[in-house]
């Protein structure tokens, strides 16, 4: 970065960390139990129509946004639309920075103690049944993972040692990927992963029911970072020179490209080494990934040996912890870039008081898993649904603010700042842009969004907390 707030020395810089922010534990841990539980290839398929039809719309409006008013998203809504209910929309974004941070730290903070636990000789433990249960009811165990991520990710975001993850970034992201493909590769070669093929692939559209597509909007919205204002926040930081719909576009592939290649390591991984599984009886739980990865590299372990498999699963597992480094910081960084501009306290000040904040309400959701039944049976909506404390900040947070934030950005977008000037913002740094196909066709699905969002969302909501399904 550069000049006086500061900018990406180059484009590469703004994919990087949106890619990072992006790339994380919704797509490696939340992607396949989502589409476990919604279905299978049906959910896939919805998924990426909805990522590419109304999540990318608003990945564009998020970045102009950004860059127009190089703000953090309560600045910029409030230069753009002060005192309108749009101006709620960057508050709600700080919001959910703070409660999903809560949260995505303690299940980073499994995937941290996987990794010492592996490391420390127990993976064989580990891929036992039921293993994970007693893992997470661990509350002092959890409580030191959770601490030590929390504790990493205020270090890197106050210790401006930012560059130096980027550059770790660019080596461990690629080596992410490359194990992926091996895993899957090997799986492949196990009995019965074409069942899970075939579950992954070949949907029965007949499965795309409401809570289907209302389950996939919110992923999508999770794994892109969309709806908090984290785009609005890197974009901020993009140059006037750069083509943002370029960037975007590449972000958003590798985001989506990340979860396929998850769902199809997981998902055929749960057919091949739990044998009775069918599409009916597929598990689908916050343990999946889990119970699976484990399990992996203990078929693995007969072929290559203990030793080795041990040390594939525990780089596999550091590599994971790594992708939600990334996203915990740009998670930490919207309320923190907010509490820094608007409240005039310094950086270190504000992301420690946050920091240590959100380690307070992510204890809830340490205890959550049977260490407290408080929080384990923390509320029961008017459903009759018994949720876990950590589970009612991810439906409350994760599955409904998001989107809710995905129709302010996009109403805000279509109705208030106008079209015109998203173009207008669009077409700096890329030229012929004006009277394009592309601008037609993104000027006209902007005014989409917010009512399929609209929609989706009051859908969720009666779903989720009444059990009321609508259509
Ligand atoms: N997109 C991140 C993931 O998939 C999570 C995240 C959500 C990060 C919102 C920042 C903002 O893991």
């Amino acid at each position: 970065m550069n000049q006086a707030r500061g900018e990406w020395s180059s484009r590469f810089g703004f994919i990087l960390a949106a890619a990072g922010s992006a790339i994380g534990l919704g797509n490696i841990w939340g992607f396949p139990i989502m589409t476990a539980k919604n279905g299978g290839a049906a959910f896939v398929f919805v998924y990426l129509i909805l990522t590419f039809v109304v999540c990318f719309p608003v990945v564009m409006t998020e970045i102009a946004i950004g860059r127009h008013t190089a703000k953090n998203p309560v600045g910029a809504f409030n230069q753009l639309a002060p005192k309108s209910i749009f101006a709620f929309a960057g508050k709600l974004g700080v919001l959910c920075g703070f409660m999903i941070l809560s949260f995505y730290v303690v299940i980073a903070g499994w995937v941290f103690g996987y990794f010492v636990e592996v490391v420390s000789g127990g993976l064989q433990r580990l891929a036992q049944d039921g293993e994970f249960g007693n893992f997470v009811a661990n509350p002092y165990k959890n409580l030191m993972y959770t601490g030590l991520f929390m504790l990493a990710t205020v270090g890197i975001v106050v210790g401006g040692v930012r560059d130096g993850i980027e550059r770790w970034a660019r080596m461990l992201m690629p080596t992410l990927l490359i194990m992926l493909l091996a895993l899957i590769i090997y799986v492949m070669t196990l009995e019965n992963a074409g069942k899970g093929l075939a579950f992954y692939l070949i949907p029965d559209f007949s499965k795309i029911t409401v809570p289907v597509v209302n389950s996939a909007l919110s992923q999508a919205f999770f794994s892109l970072s969309l709806g908090m204002g984290a785009l609005i926040t890197s974009g901020s930081y993009v140059s006037k020179k750069d083509d943002i719909i370029a960037s975007g576009f590449i972000v958003t592939v590798l985001d989506s490209s990340i979860a396929l290649l998850a769902g199809l390591l997981i998902i055929p991984a749960i057919f091949t080494l739990a044998p009775d599984t069918t599409a009916e009886t597929i598990k689908a739980g916050p343990g999946l990934i889990f119970e699976f990865l484990p399990k992996v590299f203990m078929n693995l372990a007969g072929d290559v040996g203990y030793f080795f498999a041990s040390f594939l699963a525990a780089f596999f597992f550091l590599l994971i912890s790594f992708a939600a480094l990334t996203s915990t910081i740009s998670l930490l960084e919207v309320p923190t870039s907010w509490v820094v501009d608007e409240k005039k306290i310094r950086r270190k000040k504000a992301a420690v008081l946050i920091g240590v904040v959100i380690f307070i309400i992510a204890t809830g959701s340490v205890l959550a898993s049977g260490a407290s039944d408080f929080f384990t049976h923390f509320i029961t909506y008017p459903s009759g649904a018994d949720k876990d404390f950590l589970s009612f900040v991810a439906d409350v947070f994760f599955e409904m603010c998001l989107p809710l934030g995905g129709f302010l950005l996009s109403a805000f977008a279509a109705f208030r700042w106008k079209t015109h000037n998203l173009s207008k913002e669009i077409a700096v740094g890329r030229e012929h842009y004006i009277g394009s196909v592309l601008e037609k066709w993104l000027n006209f699905v902007i005014y989409l969004c917010p009512v399929i969002i609209l929609f989706i969302f009051v859908n969720t909501v009666l779903a989720k907390l009444f059990d009321i399904v609508l259509f």
